[in-house]
């Protein structure tokens, strides 16, 4: 994990995005992504959730294997999903089961109020991601997804948050929805990259939801995406040649 320091440190700007599959996965690291992660978003982008709080640990662990078998050399981190880190026993739990399914490290979402669990997955040996900022896992009480950090208090609570979880030994944090400016301001105070989405310019890395980037979600996509493909009106396309192909029986 000290490359990702070691990056922060030549001002290298470190890559990441989600897969939750074999060809995706290993299209991703094929292309050189630094880091791929099996997050939570599989339950909106993949499954058909409203949000992330349906995801169970099983289709988690489901998804971590498919997209291991074809990573093999970028960094590959699973998201532990809602309720399964309540306690710092039930943290290390969750983080051994989806090292054994092909992970190398997790993410857990929160700062100051998890701690404990990250120290506890920490000393068993796996490495941790944080998730400060917008709480995917937490928009049912938050009532959305809002910009984090646009009041003073809100922001040094989130600096707070970001140093928590460095001290607590996390190898890097995700700033999701987090006021730029607050970005800037906690990425210049952490030794530990921070990789943002949402976030501005000024974090030490980027991650985007691969459904997002390639318009494969057509139905929804964040403000703050620019997508760069648009895979979902070439599988329409496909899809209407190869019927109107099959019914003129050509
Ligand atoms: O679940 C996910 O895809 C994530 C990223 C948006 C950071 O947590």
């Amino acid at each position: 994990m000290q490359e990702f320091r070691d990056k922060k440190l030549r001002s290298e700007r470190i890559t990441a995005l989600t897969a939750y599959d074999y060809p995706t996965a290993r299209l991703l690291d094929e292309s050189g992504i630094d880091i791929i992660l099996v997050g939570d978003s599989v339950g909106m982008v993949v499954l058909g959730y409203e949000d992330t709080t349906q995801v169970t640990l099983e289709e988690m662990v489901h998804h971590t294997r498919a997209v291991a078998r074809g990573v093999k050399r970028a960094l590959l981190v699973a998201d532990m999903p809602i309720h399964t880190y309540d306690t710092p026993a039930e943290a290390v739990v969750t983080a051994r089961t989806l090292v054994e399914a092909g992970a190398q490290a997790v993410k857990l979402e929160g700062g100051v109020s998890h701690i404990l669990q990250i120290e506890a997955i920490i000393c068993e040996g796996i490495s941790v991601m944080g998730h400060i900022g917008m709480l995917p896992q937490s928009v049912r009480e938050e009532g959305g997804y809002k910009v984090k950090g646009r009041t003073k208090s809100e922001a040094e609570a989130l600096i707070r948050d970001g140093q928590a979880v460095e001290t607590a030994g996390a190898f890097a944090v995700v700033l999701e929805i987090v006021n730029p400016e607050v970005a800037r301001q906690i990425t210049d105070a952490l030794k530990i990259p921070t990789i943002g989405i949402g976030s501005g310019e000024d974090c030490d890395g980027q991650i985007l939801v691969t459904h997002d980037l390639i318009g494969l979600f057509p139905w929804f996509t964040p403000k703050f995406v620019s997508p760069e493909a648009r895979v979902a009106d070439e599988i329409r396309k496909a899809v209407q040649s190869f019927i109107a192909r099959t019914r003129s029986g050509t």
